[in-house]
């Protein structure tokens, strides 16, 4: 009698739980699968969606001067009226102290959102770009009201100002969509991507960090999950179409983020752009604005086939939200493809990062299913990655030197004087796949070095 009363308490646990996390259809038509927060009042959710005095969301952004720079965003409360940075050189022990210590301003804006049935959040955005600062030097900041004796500050962190010239080697993380349950799922791949490469320069997040644009709690959990690596690493994003609903732009993006206003209207402003860090150009094409307004999109043709003439970088990478090329049926970008492959082509852009299929491939338009190890004058690489849980299935397709599915995924991209070196890696450090990229005297060799894994497909990880 016991046991079948602890069976139907059970049942009736479990059918809740799976009622919690229902896909269901929006009254816009769109379908989502939500993990739902019943009590955002739980002290979990009311300490990732309500500022205190205290900054939290600190977030440092990668500049066009990164190695003279640092651009640092975080939030507080409302009774927090002003944002200061401190900033000195790093030293050995807290003698930095007794040193020059630097202030800055920032500039704070008043800020609030409600998101569908989230409650009210009241915040203070505060926003501050350092200059002046030396090349390759570690500084340490903390970022706080300004006060010494009410003071509200954050810990101090360590910040390493890029190399200027283009003799060193530099090295960034790429993250497909991070997306869903990112608190509970995502914060793994970006914590052992930092474990596994802590001498990371800077990171790239190709879109759909979080599911739903306004979402004060998945906000709060995108930080959370990367915590103290978000202002100790700078960062780079391009918008997707989760960032946007109904042509929309996350109102959080701009006050939370200082991203490059180098693009070519006011309505891409900190979505679409260009940054120089020593010998590579990265670009930000903002492809769910290209999808949603024929101004943004024929805005960005034009500007990105101008940025691509006047390039003298060595190296080109592209990062957007849709794939040129997709890994799925019945989700190809036709218009985003026609639009940029002749510039990504006449311009000979090396890589284009991409996110939005949840799976991953990589390969290049000649490849023609060959699967060659060598291939001279390959032309450009398109990666599609994720790195958070929705996994989708995707499709062999010529142009696929490597495909996978259900595979969390984080590449390593390292830049020489005359390679790139590219590995993707699970998050327990597993290396998925892996090419060089050699550009000499005028020629360009692709080596792939996949490794002698079996392809990851969702059909043998789904119970049957
Ligand atoms: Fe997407």
């Amino acid at each position: 009698m016991k046991r079948q009363k602890y069976f139907i308490v059970l049942v009736i646990m479990v059918v809740f739980s799976v009622a919690a996390q229902a896909q269901h259809t929006h009254a816009n038509g769109v379908e989502h699968t939500h993990t739902h927060y019943p009590e955002f009042d739980s002290i979990i959710a009311h300490k990732l969606i309500f500022p205190s005095s205290t900054p939290d969301r600190i977030i440092a952004n990668l500049t066009n001067d990164a190695a003279h720079t640092l651009a640092v965003n975080w939030r507080t409360d409302q009774q927090v009226p002003k944002g200061v940075v401190e900033i000195a050189l790093a030293t050995d022990g807290p003698e930095f102290l007794l040193r020059d210590v630097k202030q800055v301003n920032a500039t704070s804006q008043k800020f609030e959102n409600q998101n569908r049935n989230e409650p009210l959040v009241k915040a203070t955005y505060h926003s501050a770009v350092v200059d002046g600062l030396l090349p390759n030097t570690t500084y340490v900041y903390r970022v706080g009201n300004g006060e010494q004796n009410e003071g509200y500050w954050s810990e101090w962190f360590q910040y390493k100002t890029a190399n200027v010239g283009n003799e060193t080697s530099f090295s960034f993380i790429y993250f497909g969509d991070a997306q869903n349950h990112v608190k509970s799922l995502w914060s793994r791949v970006i914590r052992n991507s930092y474990r596994q490469f802590p001498q990371v320069d800077f990171m790239l997040h190709a879109g759909d960090l979080i599911n739903d644009r306004d979402a004060n709690l998945e906000w709060g959990e995108w930080f959370y999950a990367g915590s103290f690596i978000h202002a100790t690493v700078p960062s780079l994003m391009t918008p997707g179409n989760h960032e946007y609903r109904d042509g929309v732009l996350s109102s959080l993006w701009r006050p939370q983020f200082t991203l490059p206003e180098n693009g070519p209207i006011e309505a891409l402003k900190e979505t679409c752009f260009a940054v120089d860090y020593q010998d590579m150009k990265v670009i930000s094409i903002d492809s769910e604005g290209f999808d949603e307004s024929m101004e943004a999109r024929e805005a960005q043709i034009k500007w990105l086939d101008s940025v691509l003439q006047s390039n003298t970088k060595k190296w080109t990478a592209i990062t957007t939200h849709y794939p040129i090329y997709s890994t799925a049926k019945g989700r190809d970008n036709i218009e985003l493809r026609e639009a940029l492959k002749p510039l990504i082509d006449k311009y000979g852009v090396d890589l284009v990062l991409q996110g939005h299929d949840h799976t991953y491939a990589r390969g290049y338009a000649e490849n023609e299913g060959r699967g060659l190890t060598v291939v001279e004058d390959a032309g450009t690489i398109y990666a599609v990655s994720v790195s958070g849980p929705k996994m989708y299935e995707s499709k062999d397709q010529e142009w696929m030197v490597r495909r996978g599915e259900y595979t969390q995924l984080f590449q390593i991209i390292t830049v020489t004087k005359d390679t790139i070196n590219y590995g993707a890696y699970t998050p327990i450090g597993t290396l998925y796949d892996a090419f060089e990229i050699i550009k000499k005297d005028g020629k360009k060799t692709l080596i792939n070095k996949v490794p002698d894994s079996p392809i990851r497909l969702k059909k043998d990880f789904e119970k049957k």
